[in-house]
């Protein structure tokens, strides 16, 4: 694996077989895992977004790994008065020895990496949210016992940091991706021709019916992301045909089963029908970002995570 955790093109496919198997034996193991990875190592947490799960499940993780968590709200340091991105990122690098960052420009967390001497893990910027999409995997895995040719349809904002992160994901994980969204919202043409130069199988059309028949997985997100909301008028009336409701859940195989990375907005891309259905796994979703970023900072940062995974 690289130094840093930025986004899923970073990840090769043995990486990603490694974290999978890495992340259920932690799962597995939660209450009786000795690998204190972490001990002695601190991890700072910068973040100028909010967050429930990602700051919850990565301080939880951290203490767990037996190591100690900093939460830095980036409006409190120097960052927000001025200071440049590099030097806070030399700086740290003279204190601590990883850092979790969420914040809305994609390269921002690109030069702060390129600046630091520890591990950088990317917990969402407004491109790519690679820990949600690593998780996503590891539970389609989890319930699919594979991922290669796995049918999914994703349904809604498809020029999202969601969109863009299982365009990458489906390439490296060879899933059959089916993106549907009205043509504003339609995938980044560029992300698109890269993954499609490469044989995979991703594609895109208006047609939510079409879209969702066969697929195993209805993958959904909010339609206004963090930092969109003054376009939500907008955006909440050309998503609407696109709400996961039941009769779009009726019109994918028997059995689909239905995907939020959360937080849900009931009524708007999702109905609270199918969010409480059985079909949803939307909870099991939200607790694998536990063991999955446990096993991604344990092979960052233990240089005996291989041990570790054969132990
Ligand atoms: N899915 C996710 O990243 O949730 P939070 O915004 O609550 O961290
Ligand atoms: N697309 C959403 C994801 C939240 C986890 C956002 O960026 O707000």
């Amino acid at each position: 694996m690289k130094k840093d955790l930025l986004n899923v093109e970073d990840l090769t496919s043995a990486d990603l077989a490694n974290i999978i198997a890495l992340s259920e034996k932690i799962k597995l193991n939660r209450l009786d895992w000795h690998h204190l990875s972490l001990a002695g190592k601190s991890i700072g947490m910068i973040f100028s977004k909010s967050s429930t799960r990602t700051r919850v499940s990565f301080e939880v993780g951290i203490s767990e790994l037996g190591g100690n968590s900093l939460f830095l709200d980036s409006n409190d340091m120097q960052l927000g008065r001025g200071e440049t991105i590099a030097d806070t990122a030399k700086v740290l690098s003279r204190y601590i020895h990883g850092v979790v960052i969420r914040t809305y420009s994609h390269d921002d967390v690109v030069e702060f990496a390129k600046n630091a001497h520890f591990p950088v893990i990317n917990a969402l910027t407004d491109e790519f949210h690679p820990c949600q999409i690593l998780t996503d995997l590891f539970t389609i895995n989890e319930f699919s016992g594979k991922l290669d040719g796995v049918k999914v349809a994703y349904v809604g904002d498809c020029a999202s940091n969601m969109a863009n992160s299982i365009i990458l994901a489906a390439k490296l994980a060879g899933l059959d991706l089916v993106l549907t969204s009205p043509e504003k919202y339609k995938p980044h043409a560029e992300l698109m021709d890269s993954v499609n130069s490469d044989n995979s199988n991703v594609s895109w059309t208006t047609d939510v019916y079409a879209a969702v028949k066969d697929a195993e997985y209805i993958y959904t997100d909010v339609w206004v992301s963090m930092g969109d909301e003054k376009e939500k008028e907008e955006r909440v009336e050309l998503l609407s045909p696109y709400q996961v409701n039941m009769d779009i859940v009726s019109a994918a195989s028997t059995g689909v089963r239905v995907m939020h990375c959360l937080p849900a907005h009931r009524g708007e891309e999702i109905s609270e029908e199918v969010l409480n259905s059985n079909q949803s796994i939307v909870f099991d979703q939200a607790e694998n970002r536990l063991h999955v970023q446990k096993a991604i900072m344990t092979m960052l940062l233990d240089e005996n995570w291989d041990q570790i995974l054969k132990a």
